[in-house]
């Protein structure tokens, strides 16, 4: 057994983009595994926006601590056992944290989810598609109860959780565009996932091409960015139309959620829903197996961009503020 465990520990709360420094590097001894308790060697991290404000602000969790080690999901596998529950070679997910090996204990039991090995999926999958984005992506989806020909509208559009909600719009009958970061990001929507029509937010011009992809007005908002885009996007909405509140990321490194457009909700009498995905929790299982089929069946197609090394989690993080991934961020460690 490897005696030391390389860890992330939060050293001090970010101002902006983390600063080298905010998340520390370590090598602590790793404890003698103790009756109850189960060896589990971290193989993939997923990198999610809401890391960054977990180091700052108490919100469904509190935050982080400093000098502990960072908050993160993670998959793991288990390598040594003395908890009746576990044995060699089981699968996990869970609260891995940012480090190379995690106790589980039952203090820590309810926070994993063994997953199972399937024939010719990655493990990967399980952060992303078939994980916390797929399942956020999916209930998200359930709240404003699509309709046939409606416009969908998705901001991230081309992140994790935005490209498969984006594509659950579609499966549900929507016309859907997306809003994303770059020409490369709108193309992957338009060419490989069937959205209708993306647009760069980044050209001058992005507001007359969002007016002109949306003839119709937009009846749904998957909202996961805020600030002008979603000022943007509601100023286009039909009245009594529905905006899924799913993340406000523009806000997340400034301390300032981003929502000037409360004017707007009224005016057009828009029913605006904010969620979070554990709310979900007691039915993970059925929207993981409906997501899954529609992955084999070709009607979710994924992406992931990894970035190697623990070491490397804290300019990952940095990537999901600058635009810097495509489909699901995941850290190998
Ligand atoms: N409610 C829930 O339970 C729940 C669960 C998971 C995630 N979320 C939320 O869902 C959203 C997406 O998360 P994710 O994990 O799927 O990440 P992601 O979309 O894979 O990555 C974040 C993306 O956001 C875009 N972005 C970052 N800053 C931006 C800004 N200032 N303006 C416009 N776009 C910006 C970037 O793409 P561009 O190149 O397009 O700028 C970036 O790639 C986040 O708001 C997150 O907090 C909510």
């Amino acid at each position: 057994m490897t005696a030391t465990n390389r860890q992330l520990i939060l050293k001090s709360r970010p101002k902006g983009l983390l600063a080298p420094g905010d998340l520390q590097l370590t090598e602590s001894p790793l404890p003698e595994l103790k009756g109850g308790q189960a060896l589990a060697k971290v193989k993939y991290l997923s990198m999610d926006p809401t890391m960054r404000v977990w180091m700052v602000v108490d919100t469904y969790f509190p935050a982080v601590a400093i000098g502990d080690v960072m908050r993160a999901f993670g998959f793991a596998e288990i390598i040594e056992s003395r908890h009746p529950d576990y044995k060699k070679g089981d699968r996990v997910t869970g609260f891995t944290g940012l480090q190379e090996y995690a106790i589980i204990d039952d203090s820590v039991k309810r926070q994993f989810q063994k997953v199972p090995k399937i024939p010719f999926v990655s493990d990967t999958v399980f952060l992303g598609v078939l994980g916390i984005n797929g399942l956020t992506a999916f209930f998200g989806m359930e709240i404003p109860q699509a309709k046939k020909g409606e416009t969908l509208v998705v901001s991230a559009a081309a992140g994790a959780t935005g490209s498969i909600a984006g594509q659950i719009g579609k499966i549900q009958g929507c016309r859907v565009v997306g809003i994303a970061g770059s020409d490369e990001k709108c193309s992957w929507l338009t060419k490989d996932l069937g959205f209708d029509a993306a647009i760069n937010y980044k050209l001058s011009n992005w507001k007359e091409k969002l007016a002109a992809a949306t003839p119709s007005g937009i009846d749904i908002n998957f909202e996961n960015v805020g600030g002008d885009i979603m000022h943007t996007v509601l100023d286009r909405m039909n009245l009594f139309g529905r905006v899924v509140l799913c993340g406000l990321i523009s806000g997340y490194t400034k301390g300032d959620p981003g929502l000037e457009s409360f004017g707007t909700v009224l005016v057009k009498r828009l029913r605006v829903q904010g969620f979070i995905v554990i709310d979900f929790a007691s039915r993970f299982m059925e929207a993981a197996t409906q997501l899954g089929q529609w992955k084999m069946f070709g009607k979710l197609k994924d992406r992931e961009t990894i970035v190697e090394g623990l070491e490397k989690a804290p300019d990952a993080i940095n990537m999901l503020f600058t635009g810097g991934n495509i489909g699901k961020l995941i850290v190998k460690v």
